[in-house]
């Protein structure tokens, strides 16, 4: 499908963003990928606490690694991608030592500005949930007390779908959403 809406005022962007699942194995010079994290690094948090962490991976071990925490179907497609990051979100403030109940909402956010920044730059990204989360906190080597994981980005240029098997081709392009009407409610 086309993405389209009546909604003047908004940035075509937000159509233009989808999640491909085809990937291009072409590396990500260092100058964009610090571009799509530093996006990240400037989202709001509670008391600023920044409680987001995007462990990466890009080398041929690493990436070996990181797929092998992702279920089969995530395997099939993401191992194309030559980036593969895994997000995590500190449980408790720096500040105090105290449950921070805000962190996944704020590191969702971060996540945003990182994928938007990616597409301005004319990578794709797509998350996933479907994935072992000990294995995650395993591969990436962070402390499961410290921090939540929430999902694993795929991010690299757009590849031809070609590349996928038939089932995945067909699923290739962007989706629709609910109307506005049903998540914009008036009180
Ligand atoms: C947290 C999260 C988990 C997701 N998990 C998977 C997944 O495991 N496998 C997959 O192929 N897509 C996954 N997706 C992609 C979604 O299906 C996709 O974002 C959604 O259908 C909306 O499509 P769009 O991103 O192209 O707009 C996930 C997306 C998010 C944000």
């Amino acid at each position: 499908m086309t993405r389209s809406t009546p909604i003047k005022n908004l940035d075509p962007i937000f159509l233009e963003r989808w999640s491909p699942r085809a990937f291009k194995k072409d590396p990500i010079p260092k100058e964009d990928l610090e571009a799509i994290f530093e996006a990240a690094r400037w989202a709001p948090s509670c008391y600023n606490e920044q409680p987001w962490l995007f462990a990466y991976t890009q080398t041929q071990e690493g990436l070996k690694k990181f797929q092998s925490a992702l279920v089969e179907f995530n395997q099939t497609w993401a191992s194309n991608a030559p980036v593969l990051i895994i997000i995590f979100s500190k449980k408790t403030f720096d500040r105090n030592g105290k449950e921070n109940q805000w962190a996944p909402f704020d590191t969702g956010a971060a996540w945003m500005s990182l994928a938007m920044q990616a597409h301005k730059l004319g990578y794709i990204t797509h998350g996933m949930g479907g994935f072992d989360p000990k294995k995650a906190f395993e591969v990436a080597e962070i402390d499961p007390t410290k921090y939540d994981v929430l999902a694993v980005i795929a991010l690299g240029r757009q590849g031809d779908k070609n590349c996928l098997p038939e089932d995945m081709q067909k699923g290739e392009s962007p989706s629709d959403r609910k109307p506005l009407s049903s998540i914009m409610v008036e009180k």
